[in-house]
């Protein structure tokens, strides 16, 4: 639109729309009285001018003509005393008349009322054909309008009558109905203000209801409900609003419930988990580690017994096999569910793993604990940390291409810090999480499932930190003393 080329009526424009609904109807009704108002005052005041100033002329002409009349009988009589007389009563007697004089047959003033002498240029002022019945001219004097009136007497042969009609009057009454008018105007204005002002709350406020409830809405407050007012639009809009905060509502409750559902799904899958872990390690620890250990032992005796016999070579790489079958069982059930986890807590557990990760991977490694050591916290809080320093470290280890990895493990006021942070290639988060990858997405889960929240740090090129922080119920003090492990 071409306000947009006047940058200060376009401010304007957006600064008048910008206003609230309430300002916006109760100035439209105040313009719109106003307007009326002036426009009546204004129509009123040329109409009762008009009517006033023919009213004011015709009187001045029946004036001007009644006294060319009466005089022409003392001209004749040159009865200057009674002409003069027959001036003083007219103007007397009408307060509108602001002079009056008569001119003899050759224009030289016979008699006026004027106190201070006859004026300069009044004679020429008006003059009147004899054979007119009057003239009328517009004279423009520092008391303002005056309208003079000319009549011939005895058709000119006795000379011109001559009346100054004023409008000073016709001015005083048409201020004093203006005035009036105006006052009238600034009533109607107010009552239709106070008027207005009862129409637009009754208005707004269902309006203003709606937008505070959208907002609590907006802000998650789904039980939010507006009292209808009448059965109008508004009734219907809002009874709309009523049923979708209720179907939002629905849908909320449904949702938490699906949430918590596969919160417990998730807290049982995790669990059985690490049971069956645990369960496992057992297992290949007491089972199968025995086993072993006896196959060796037998193997031992037997190669004892054979001494350098036949068999001897045979024997010897059978027990060798033994001894690193043995080993792997051990490994893979450390690996499954260390048991220094169970048995000493989550300090030692995470050094004895960063030690045997820092064997296998060529990534230096450092590890610090602060307010932790000795204390032993719930086991769902010590197996998820655990597994979530696992997983980012078994990243660290796939993925970072990082020369080192710092892993701080410390308890801050009534919380348990994890932190793991690697000098590699850094990832693009948004990315990773389109993927169907698991690791980061169950750090998540694991850390919510215990209260805590898993944050992370990377931008492509400049590393990576992960920051778990879960909150510490349950912690207790042990008196154990933490063993030095290998
Ligand atoms: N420390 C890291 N440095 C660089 N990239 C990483 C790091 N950690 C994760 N990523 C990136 O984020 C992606 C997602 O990691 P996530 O652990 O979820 O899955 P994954 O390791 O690929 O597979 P898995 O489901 O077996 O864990 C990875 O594929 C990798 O690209
Ligand atoms: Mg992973």
């Amino acid at each position: 639109m071409a306000i947009s080329r006047f940058p200060l009526l376009n401010t304007l424009w957006c600064r008048i729309i910008s206003v609230s609904m309430r300002f916006k109807i109760l100035g439209l009704a105040l313009g719109l009285i106003l307007l009326l108002g002036l426009a009546l005052t204004v129509q009123m005041r040329l109409i009762q001018e008009d009517t006033l100033r023919k009213e004011l002329q015709r009187h001045g002409i029946a004036l001007t003509r009644d006294l060319a009349a009466r005089a022409a009988e003392f001209i004749l009589l040159d009865d200057l005393y009674s002409l003069h007389n027959l001036l003083q009563d007219t103007q007397t007697h009408n307060s509108n008349v602001r002079y009056v004089f008569i001119l003899d047959s050759r224009g030289m003033p016979l008699v006026y009322s004027f106190a201070q002498g006859f004026p300069q240029g009044m004679r020429e002022a008006n003059t009147v054909a004899p054979t007119d019945r009057y003239h009328i001219q517009r004279l423009e004097t520092n008391e303002g309008v005056v309208w003079d009136i000319a009549a011939p007497i005895l058709a000119g042969e006795g000379g011109v009558a001559r009346i100054g009609v004023s409008e000073t009057g016709l001015q005083a009454t048409l201020a004093l109905t203006t005035r009036q008018f105006l006052i009238t105007t600034a009533l109607i204005a107010f009552l239709g203000m106070a008027v207005a002002s009862i129409l637009t709350w009754m208005i707004t406020r269902p309006i203003s209801q709606l937008v505070e409830a959208t907002k609590a809405v907006a802000a998650g407050q789904f039980d939010t409900r507006v009292t209808p007012w009448a059965d109008d639009e508004i009734g219907t809009l809002t009874a709309a609003f009523n049923l979708m905060t209720a179907e939002l509502a629905k849908a909320a409750r449904e949702r938490e419930e699906r949430d918590q559902l596969r919160g417990l799904l998730l807290d049982k899958i995790i669990t059985a988990q690490e049971e069956e872990r645990r369960r496992i390690a057992r297992e290949l620890h007491d089972d199968t580690g025995q086993a072993l250990t006896a196959i060796k032992m037998g193997l031992s005796n037997a190669i004892a017994m054979c001494g350098p016999c036949r068999e001897r070579g045979r024997l010897d790489q059978l027990h060798n096999l033994t001894g690193r079958t043995l080993s792997s069982v051990r490994q893979l059930a450390l690996e499954l569910r260390p048991p220094v986890l169970d048995d000493l807590g989550l300090v030692a557990a995470i050094r004895r793993y960063i030690a045997d990760w820092g064997r296998t991977v060529e990534i230096a490694i450092s590890f610090e604990s602060f307010g932790l050591d000795n204390i032993r916290f719930d086991p769902a809080v010590e197996t998820a940390v655990y597994r979530i320093v696992q997983e980012a470290l078994t990243n660290v280890a796939r993925h970072a291409n990082a020369q080192h990895v710092g892993v701080v493990l410390e308890r801050r006021g009534t919380e348990c810090v994890a932190i793991v942070e690697d000098d590699g290639q850094g990832f693009d988060k948004a990315a990773a999480k389109n993927k169907r990858h698991l690791g980061l997405q169950g750090m998540e889960e694991r850390a919510k499932l215990v209260q805590g929240r898993l944050m992370i740090e990377t931008t492509p090129g400049s590393g990576t930190t992960i920051f778990v922080r879960v909150p510490l119920q349950g912690a207790a003090k042990i008196s154990l003393r933490e063993p030095v492990l290998p």
